[in-house]
């Protein structure tokens, strides 16, 4: 990322909303679930599985929680009417976590079970670190409970990742591996870039040896890579693939064609400015996008 991209990304907070909407647009499928189902359709027929997620998240109100699970109830109301090939991803602060774990529980459980009942799978996505342990609770709550068509995220670049794969180990659970996307202490967190690739590596070979089933998230060519090495002599129903939508498809395509199981996160809803700060941050081509986008405007004007 160069300075200029830098400066931008703190400044992100203050660029004004619809700048923002503009921008992160190809990192949403829109705010109402047929434009979610228009693009899983999409990736579906371009051979590609996907994960539908309801933005919303940090939720503070009983009512809003509730009205995300009631969403989900309709995703899988879709998915199964259109034959999508999709499971969701939902967020533990989506669901009530900051209003009390045994409230967040209780909606999670409404969502697995609803899942369960139509074959489906809920993964829960991880937030900040303030929310890891109730998040690893939540899963082998439910676990324990019987749900086996759950599964978790973990974070690369937190230090602590590799003990909860060793913690997780018994479940022979479903693990979604990413770099993570939340800055935290350093005191808990690699910030190195190689550190953290070194660390991805380290908890998939864990993974891989505590025979989880591993979702393989990441743009990152090289990591993809270091993946392929480990892979090949698996079965391809033993790991898959998961890249966000908007970024790099063409790398999605490719690995679609060379026969892996590939799946497309999908957020829509009303919700989506958090979500899309991060995308925007994470951007290697931020500042040329907010350039482009701000003389585009200044152009149309006539200024
Ligand atoms: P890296 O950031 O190094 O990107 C590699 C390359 O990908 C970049 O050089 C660029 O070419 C491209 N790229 C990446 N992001 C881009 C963007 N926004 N716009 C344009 N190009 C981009 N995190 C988390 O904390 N909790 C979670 O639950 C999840 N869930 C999740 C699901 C899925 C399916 C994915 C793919 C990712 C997540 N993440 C996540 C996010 C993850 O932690 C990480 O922040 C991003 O995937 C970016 O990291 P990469 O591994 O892609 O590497």
């Amino acid at each position: 990322m160069t300075l200029l991209d830098s400066a931008i990304v703190r400044l992100l907070p203050a660029v004004p909303k619809p700048v923002v909407r503009r921008l992160s647009s190809r990192y949403i499928a829109g705010p109402r679930l047929e434009e979610a189902v228009r693009v899983v359709q999409a990736a579906n027929a371009a051979g590609k599985l996907a994960t539908i997620d309801v933005l919303g998240e940090e939720i503070s109100d009983e009512a809003a929680a509730t009205a995300i699970v009631e969403a989900y109830e309709d995703v899988f109301t879709e998915i199964e009417r259109r034959r999508l090939k999709s499971n969701v991803s939902v967020k533990a602060t989506g669901l009530g976590l900051a209003l009390g774990y045994d409230l967040c529980r209780a909606n999670l459980e409404r969502v697995v079970a609803h899942a369960a009942s139509s074959g489906n799978f809920v993964r829960v996505d991880m937030e900040d670190a303030s929310t890891t342990d109730d998040t690893l609770a939540l899963y082998r709550d439910l676990r324990g409970a019987g749900y086996d068509n759950l599964g978790v995220v973990l974070q690369a670049s937190l230090r602590r990742t590799l003990d909860d794969v060793h913690a997780l180990a018994d479940l022979r659970p479903s693990v979604r591996l990413c770099k993570g996307i939340y800055i935290e202490s350093t005191a808990i967190q690699f910030r190195d870039y190689e550190q953290v690739r070194a660390s991805f590596v380290q908890a998939l070979d864990a993974l891989l040896a505590a025979g989880a089933y591993v979702a393989i998230a990441t743009h990152d060519e090289w990591l993809i890579e270091r993946t392929l090495e480990r892979v090949t002599e698996l079965g391809r129903d033993a790991y898959e693939f998961q890249m966000l939508l908007g970024v790099r498809p063409e790398l999605g395509d490719r690995l679609v064609a060379d026969g892996h199981r590939l799946r497309i996160y999908v957020p829509f809803g009303e919700h989506w400015y958090r979500y899309s700060l991060r995308r925007l941050q994470e951007n290697p081509a931020l500042a040329g996008a907010v350039a482009r986008d701000t003389l585009g405007r200044l152009l149309t004007r006539g200024v």
